[in-house]
């Protein structure tokens, strides 16, 4: 049997919901990159503009060798096993999967999978989004667990195959989010065991569901009438800190832990909404729902209206309940970029990654006030999508009742179908978003997207090629930017650019070579987590094809790079091991540290022997120095 779980989400998508070819599909990329008023607005944006010019098409500027504001010299692209860094860097393993939060599970050993016993006391699979906090002196660090490779979780003649209701709890246990109290010695970097701290979240954790959504009928379930009560943190994904000093985590591909014992439901509501977000009836392998009746859609066809979320974890209290916000809506989250509008409102940018979905921002209705109640900051407010305009300007396009013709609660629940009514853009695959501290602007890391142009989203809405996604059958992925009018982030309207086209300069002459920052020595694929540092420097982490051949010839492993957001500019700084996406970025405290994630290794990395077990390196400079 194949195991599902290898598929990336993307592909277990198109797997379970293939969609129909669009028939009108008349436009090619050239034309959209052509089109007068594209090049009018790009050349409207000054140093920007030098990032998508005309260059693009007819062959390339200095540029990218524009390296001065990088502290490092760029490496080359690799295809090795191991992690790369610049001279005068050096790179540790701060964290491995199996490894323990707490003494009574030092001795877990993960050689075929690992006990149950003790899955809930170590650091789980797939680290993804992280950030730091400072409390009291204490150095704390929340980490995303995203899934589990099934094939190395159990043992192996069970072939990625969960064959009883203790391998779906150890599978449970291993994803979520850890809690950590980190401290450096010299030696680096390491887990303080036992820190009063130290908490494991995962797919059984108690969560208070609040915001607009919160117990209504579509959120009640056999074990909770109150609507209010979940259990679990599923796929987290990216990650975003808020001003008052928690930890927001967000749910993403959750749709796959679902499936069905027996009859699907027939309620349209429910079916509709389980077609727009790929609950299946077999699920993507791994078979929870036969083993564990929260997850058999048969039974309990609310519980995947209680996944999808953004959730916000205080680190600093062991004991709190993490919060599932309602208010920032429903979908496949990636993160949760967090940043004030001029009045002090909280604004929330977030990306859905699935192919045609949408950008959202969220604009709360109250102020945050430093020390102040953060009461409803982060429901009581509007969620927004994005309508990206030809004439690179756009337009936050506000969902209410009256827009979408949805009530309140089945709008955030829904809040894909919310984004269609309102005829917001159909994006390529939105992953992190970032905002840059020293400018009114912000940046998203729209990752690729082969079906553009050929394929509706799975609402049915068309994905032309056009506006930030201008290249049909999109392998490579883009970054795209937006300035906010008045300099505010609560606006509603924007002008944008793309940063830059991801491409192959070495393989194609065209626009699938990139824009004019990319070239033959900093070539990459698919951005995907972002983040900008103290110094204002952009840092972009890839998860794409690490063939090295064909399309993705030079590009090698997985990678990150540092951009320069005036000039364009772009270095590679870290190469993963093969096999390996680069993703979850935050610093120490004295910045002297960067804390970088490598998902799913391949061979036998970080060890040499053994199964490859995702973690956490920190990046240091030999002569101590800051590093972001
Ligand atoms: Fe979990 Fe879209 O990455
Ligand atoms: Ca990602
Ligand atoms: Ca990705």
């Amino acid at each position: 049997m194949t195991d599902k779980t290898k598929l990336s989400a993307d592909e277990w998508d198109e797997l379970n919901f293939p969609r129909s070819p669009e028939n009108d599909f008349d436009r090619v990329v050239e034309s959209a990159l052509n089109r007068r008023g594209f090049l009018r607005g790009v050349l409207a944006f000054g140093s920007g503009a030098m990032v998508m010019g005309t260059g693009m098409l007819t062959g390339r500027s200095a540029l990218a060798s524009t390296t001065a504001r990088f502290p490092f010299t760029a490496i080359d692209a690799q295809t090795d096993g191991v992690v790369h860094v610049p001279a005068g860097y050096r790179s540790k393993v701060l964290v491995s999967w199996g490894d323990a939060l707490f003494s009574d599970a030092a001795d877990y050993d993960v050689a075929e999978g690992g006990p149950v016993a003790g899955s809930d006391r170590v650091f789980g699979e797939n680290t993804d989004g992280m950030e730091t906090f400072s409390f009291r002196g204490h150095q704390l660090i929340a980490i995303n667990q995203e899934y589990t490779n099934n094939d190395i979780n159990l043992p192996a003649a069970q072939e990625g195959v969960p064959a009883n209701a203790e391998d779906v709890l150890k599978l449970q246990h291993l994803q979520g989010v850890s809690v950590m109290e980190i401290a450096e010695d010299e030696n680096g970097w390491s887990v303080v065991v036992d820190s009063p701290f130290n908490r494991r979240l995962h797919h059984n954790s108690p969560m208070t569901l609040t915001g607009p959504a919160a117990g209504h009928a579509l959120m009640q379930t056999s074990a909770d009438a109150t609507g209010m009560q979940a259990l679990g943190t599923l796929n987290n994904c990216g990650s975003g800190k808020t001003p008052w000093g928690t930890y927001l985590t967000c749910e993403e591909n959750f749709n796959g832990y679902f499936g069905a014992t027996g009859e699907m439901p027939s309620d349209e509501k429910i079916a509709a909404g389980y077609t727009r977000y790929g609950v299946s009836a077999e699920g993507w392998g791994y078979d929870y729902h036969k083993w564990d009746a929260r997850f058999d859609v048969t039974q309990e066809p609310n519980e995947p209206h209680r996944a999808g979320w953004v959730v916000e974890i205080d680190p600093t209290d062991p004991t709190s309940t993490p919060v599932k916000h309602t208010g920032l809506g429903r979908f496949k989250h990636e993160n949760a970029e967090v940043v004030l509008a001029r009045d002090g409102r909280v604004v929330v940018y977030m990306g859905d990654d699935e192919r045609g979905e949408f950008l959202y921002k969220f604009v709360s209705n109250g102020v945050y006030t430093p020390g102040g109640s953060t009461e409803g900051l982060l429901d009581d407010g509007t969620l927004y999508a994005a309508k990206f305009n030809d004439d690179m300007t756009g337009e936050w396009l506000a969902l209410t009742p009256e827009s979408t013709g949805m009530e309140m609660a089945e709008m955030l629940i829904f809040a894909r179908s919310a984004g269609s009514a309102v005829g917001a853009t159909t994006m390529d695959r939105p992953e992190w978003v970032a905002v840059n501290p020293y400018a009114v602007e912000a940046y998203c890391c729209l990752t690729n997207n082969t079906r553009r142009g050929t394929r509706p989203n799975a609402g049915g809405d068309e994905t032309p090629v056009g506006g930030p996604n201008p290249r049909e059958a999109n392998q490579y992925g883009q970054i795209v930017r937006w300035f906010p009018n008045d300099d505010d982030h609560a606006a509603t309207g924007f002008a944008w650019d793309l940063y830059v086209m991801a491409g192959n300069p070495a393989v194609h002459s065209d626009a699938y070579g990139g824009s004019d920052n990319v070239t033959a020595g900093n070539m990459f694929n698919s951005p995907d987590g972002m983040a900008f540092d103290s110094t204002g420097l952009l840092w972009v982490q890839t998860d794409g094809d690490d063939s090295n051949e064909g399309d993705f010839a030079g590009q090698g492993n997985n990678q990150m790079l540092a951009g320069d957001p005036a000039t364009g500019a772009m270095a590679r700084f870290l190469t993963g091991p093969n096999g390996s996406e680069v993703t979850g970025l935050c610093w120490s405290e004295d910045r002297r540290t960067m804390f970088v994630g490598i998902q799913h290794p391949g061979g036998s990395w970080p060890t040499g022997n053994g199964l490859p077990r995702s973690s956490v390196i920190a990046v240091t400079r030999e002569d101590g120095g800051l590093v972001g």
